[in-house]
């Protein structure tokens, strides 16, 4: 019998090790590293035919390379499209992961039902039932989806030569084992392991496998950082669980831009695609109460307009509280410097809120202006205008700068009805023919006297 061959790995980065470290030296966390078994035994997870007649790549003169418009599977599904930059690559491996309970496996399903295309859902998470019971609720009536539950890949690849999927789906690869290697699924050296026998698959059969990994405490998905560099596409689906909205979007991609994301609503029957996400982000409130704003953002690719809520009271405490939700913190209480040095503004003594509704968060820094608008608001308990929006920067002398992209913002705004936009002086605008009215600003004193 071969000897047992152990290796010590970190569970965090992936880093292999000759002998137990108490600290790893890649990625400085403690305690991580721990002893697995890695049999290198005759490897064949994925039964490979082309091993036989083993082809030698050859280089070619890059002109000689055909350039043949590779072909994409449609997934059906607009949003996930998108991100995925038209659609499935033959082939490719995607790695889609979230926090748990956010809707990774509700998305994959409904994906694999409503596909035209012999679908493979794979689970070791869940049993065929629940998944049925899910499926009932999301889309009754699918054809071609198959379900598995099975945890050891040489299983799975079994089943996959009996039913010859188009579509292969994992739910989770955290959870699956192969036989080749002898440590506990979940573990660093069997993720690798399992991944690099469906990557091999994937390529050889040219099937699209999409798998859905775990993420951990610190928001990075679960297992060596080797495996998003294994894969082709990695994507993250994230949101606040205490809200409906969720976001897709592309963290790496092999084959489209990273900019793009898409946005789904979390509904009884499963996820809703939501094609205008700026009509559902702004409350339909017909009152104008003080202390809202609205601001005009990019996200990746995508203009969306998003309402901010500020509310300035007097403090209560001896030290005022400030406290933001969707915004970044440090950013506010810059704002609140700037508004009180150069804007004149007595906010020392005063708890400051904010919010952004929905349950996104934004580091857009176009936002700024609506931010330090939603304050003066709340502040002067004066409603700002029904249809006024803002898309601008304010830097620490209280200067107004302009921001990328700022004709789609304008165009965005004009679509959704609004009348008015502030942007920077500085930014160039070569729009002709809108209908909505743009006003150029330099100072923050520009903006409350055009306001209030
Ligand atoms: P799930 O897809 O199991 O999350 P993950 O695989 O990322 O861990 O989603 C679980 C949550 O989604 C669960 O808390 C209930 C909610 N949900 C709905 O609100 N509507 C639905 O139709 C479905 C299927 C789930
Ligand atoms: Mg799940």
């Amino acid at each position: 019998m071969a000897k047992t061959k152990t290796a010590f790995f970190c569970q965090n980065c992936g880093t292999q090790y000759a002998k137990w470290v108490g600290q790893c030296s890649a990625c400085k966390e403690w305690n991580t590293v721990v002893e697995e078994v890695v049999q290198k035994e005759d490897k064949s997870g994925w039964k490979t035919v082309s091993n036989t007649s083993k082809k030698i790549a050859k280089p070619l003169r890059i002109q000689e390379i055909s350039t043949e418009k590779e072909l994409r599977l449609n997934v059906h599904d607009l949003e996930f499209n998108r991100v995925l930059g038209g659609g499935l690559v033959p082939g490719s491996l995607v790695l889609i992961g979230g926090e748990p309970g956010i809707g990774k496996s509700t998305l994959l399903l409904q994906i694999a039902l409503k596909l035209p295309y012999k679908t493979l859902y794979v689970s070791g998470e869940e049993s065929q039932k629940q998944i049925k019971m899910r499926a009932d609720r999301i889309h009754p009536n699918s054809e071609s989806c198959f379900i598995l539950t099975e945890t050891k890949t040489q299983n799975i690849f079994q089943q996959i030569e009996a039913i010859e999927p188009d579509i292969v789906v994992i739910d989770s690869i955290q959870t699956l084992h192969s036989d080749y290697i002898e440590s506990a699924a979940g573990s660093i050296s069997q993720i690798r392991e399992c991944t690099s026998e469906l990557i091999k698959f994937a390529k050889e059969t040219n099937t699209p496998v999409i798998l859905i990994g775990h993420i951990t405490k610190d928001g990075s998905i679960a297992g060596p950082k080797i495996l998003e560099h294994m894969v082709d596409t990695v994507l993250q689906f994230e949101g606040d669980r205490n809200y409906v909205y969720r976001i897709l979007r592309a963290l790496k991609n092999r084959f489209g831009s990273t900019a793009e994301l898409g946005i789904y609503e979390m509904q009884g029957n499963g996820l809703r695609e939501v094609n205008n996400p700026s009509e559902i982000l702004i409350s339909k409130n017909d009152d104008r109460l003080s202390g809202t704003a609205i601001a005009s953002t990019v996200e990746g690719m995508r203009p969306l307009l998003i309402e901010i809520q500020a509310l300035v009271s007097t403090a209560v405490y001896g030290t005022p509280q400030r406290s933001a939700t969707g915004y970044n913190a440090k950013r506010l209480n810059m704002l609140l410097a700037v508004l009180e040095k150069r804007a004149g503004f007595k906010l020392g003594a005063k708890d400051v809120f904010l919010n952004i509704t929905g349950g996104i968060s934004v580091d857009d820094p176009a936002i700024d202006l609506a931010v330090i608008a939603a304050i003066l608001s709340s502040n002067a308990d004066i409603p700002i205008e029904k249809g006024v929006c803002f898309a601008a920067e304010v830097g620490l002398a209280g200067e107004i700068r302009p921001v990328q992209r700022v004709e789609q913002r304008i165009l965005e705004a004009e679509k959704l009805g609004f009348d008015s936009i502030y942007v920077s002086k500085r930014n160039k605008i070569g729009l002709k023919n809108t209908k909505i009215e743009v006003h150029l600003v330099s100072k923050i004193e520009d903006v409350v006297s055009g306001l209030f």
